[in-house]
């Protein structure tokens, strides 16, 4: 993979593209398939390194892990089976790996030590290790809050714990963690989040309630009957966080005519077509279908004017990730973008809102930068000219700037273009495959 991306402008987006695997679907599978007893079968597995750093990590605690190009087949022995390893766990780039883990090792009786890359060592762990200590768990951190960590596991005491951050991954690490405890767990979010770990743990076999805000979860009867977690045969559907990027790329460029495959479309996750729609994309959803529990379709996306529009309050963690996109394409709508409420941008794989900012700006759009978020104006604001991009090591806003790019007159670059494979290593592939690039 190059270091250097150069963003060529593009006239239209046509023809058909499957999106890679849902990570966060992959996460959860890979682990708790490592948990149950027998070998699963995991199709269509996401491609992204932040999915393999888990499946590295599973296969560190004894799980067996074999890949086949995207089919990823694990076995395991059962919820009390995982063992320690000597060795520092690594989860790369990956929170989700990260928090999701550490909700399970504080579960397990043996201590482990996890870690992860530069990024990753700068983002906030104690909204993980706050809910676990209640929980009775013992985790040391870097200035209490950084990985490195070392989780000394030991046996759990079930709360109830009401999350003062919405966060699927916080949610999900005292879910997981719930399967081990004395008693059921409760989880309330303060609004709501991607729920793939109810449906994957409920697939795997366990014992969980929902009611409004709240989930609980019964511990996993490690032997027989209701409760075992067992081995299971699945497909992933496509990852929309991914998808998004076309959407908004075949949305921006006026002749386009693109069809996406096998999509997740999972109600936690779609807010973001509601923004489409609201902001007057052409994304039209077909052949609505379910796949294990969770909801997969195609989507059809034409060429639109966007209208622009603020995003904020209970949206914000539904479309957390997408945000990136939207911002980038803020100059090129009629009213600008404007996003509130999201100062959680701040703590991702960068500071989202100061990056965003930094490079939109470098194209020649107009940002006010603000604490939880930022606007930006829309295409009365100016023409954007080609810039050198600097992602900060953020896949999602390379590839949301690569989008923005392919839109301008001039030629771009996105320097450390390699982060990409985070995600979504095909990425610039699938793009280049789809848009009939013109040289002006
Ligand atoms: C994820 C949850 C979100 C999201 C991340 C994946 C998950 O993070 O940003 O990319 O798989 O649970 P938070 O839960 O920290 O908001």
């Amino acid at each position: 993979m190059v270091k250097k991306q150069t963003i060529h402008p593009a006239k239209h987006l046509t023809g058909g593209v499957e999106p890679p695997g849902d990570k966060s679907i992959s996460h959860r599978y890979a682990m708790l398939a490592a948990l149950a007893e027998g070998t699963s079968e995991l199709r269509h597995f996401a491609a992204a390194a932040d999915c393999r750093s888990t499946l590295d990590c599973m296969k560190a605690l004894g799980a067996e892990v074999k890949v086949d190009k995207d089919t990823v087949r694990v076995t395991g022995r059962g919820p009390g089976g995982l063992k320690g390893s000597w060795r520092a766990l690594d989860a790369g780039n990956s929170g989700t790996t990260m928090r999701l883990l550490t909700g399970i090792l504080a579960a397990q009786d043996f201590t482990t030590k996890l870690t992860g890359d530069a990024s990753l060592q700068k983002r906030p762990m104690k909204r993980v290790m706050s809910p676990l200590r209640e929980m009775g768990a013992d985790i040391r951190a870097r200035d209490d809050n950084f990985a490195p960590l070392e989780i000394r596991g030991g046996r759990l005491r079930s709360i109830e714990y009401h999350m003062p951050v919405a966060s699927a991954q916080v949610k999900s690490a005292v879910l997981l963690a719930g399967l081990f405890a004395d008693g059921v767990t409760s989880v309330t979010e303060p609004a709501r989040t991607r729920d793939h770990t109810e449906l994957a743990v409920e697939e795997f076999g366990a014992t969980l309630e929902k009611r409004g805000k709240t989930i609980r979860i019964h511990p996993t009867s490690g032997g027989h009957g209701r409760g075992k977690l067992q081995a299971r045969s699945l497909d992933i559907p496509g990852d929309l966080s991914s998808a998004v990027f076309f959407i908004a790329a075949a949305s921006l460029l006026p002749d386009s005519n693109l069809l996406i495959h096998n999509v997740g479309l999972n109600p936690t996750r779609t807010a973001i077509l509601d923004v489409f729609a609201s902001m007057g994309a052409s994304v039209q959803i077909m052949s609505l279908r379910s796949a294990y529990g969770e909801i997969v379709g195609d989507l059809s996306v034409k060429g639109a004017s966007l209208k622009g529009g603020v995003i904020e309050g209970e949206q914000i963690p539904l479309v957390i990730d997408e945000l990136p996109m939207l911002a980038a394409l803020g100059p090129y709508t009629e009213e600008g973008i404007e996003i509130r409420d999201a100062a959680e941008l701040r703590v991702k794989e960068s500071d989202r809102i100061a990056v965003l900012a930094e490079n939109l700006r470098s194209l020649g759009a107009t940002v006010d930068e603000r604490p939880d978020g930022l606007r930006v104006e829309g295409r009365n604001a100016g023409r954007l000219r080609g810039a050198e991009i600097e992602p900060h090591g953020d896949h999602r806003i390379a590839m949301a700037l690569a989008v923005a790019g392919n839109a301008l007159d001039g030629e771009s670059t996105v320097r450390g273009w390699r982060i990409v494979s985070s995600s979504y290593p095909e990425f610039a592939d699938d793009l280049a495959r789809l848009t009939d690039t013109i040289t002006r």
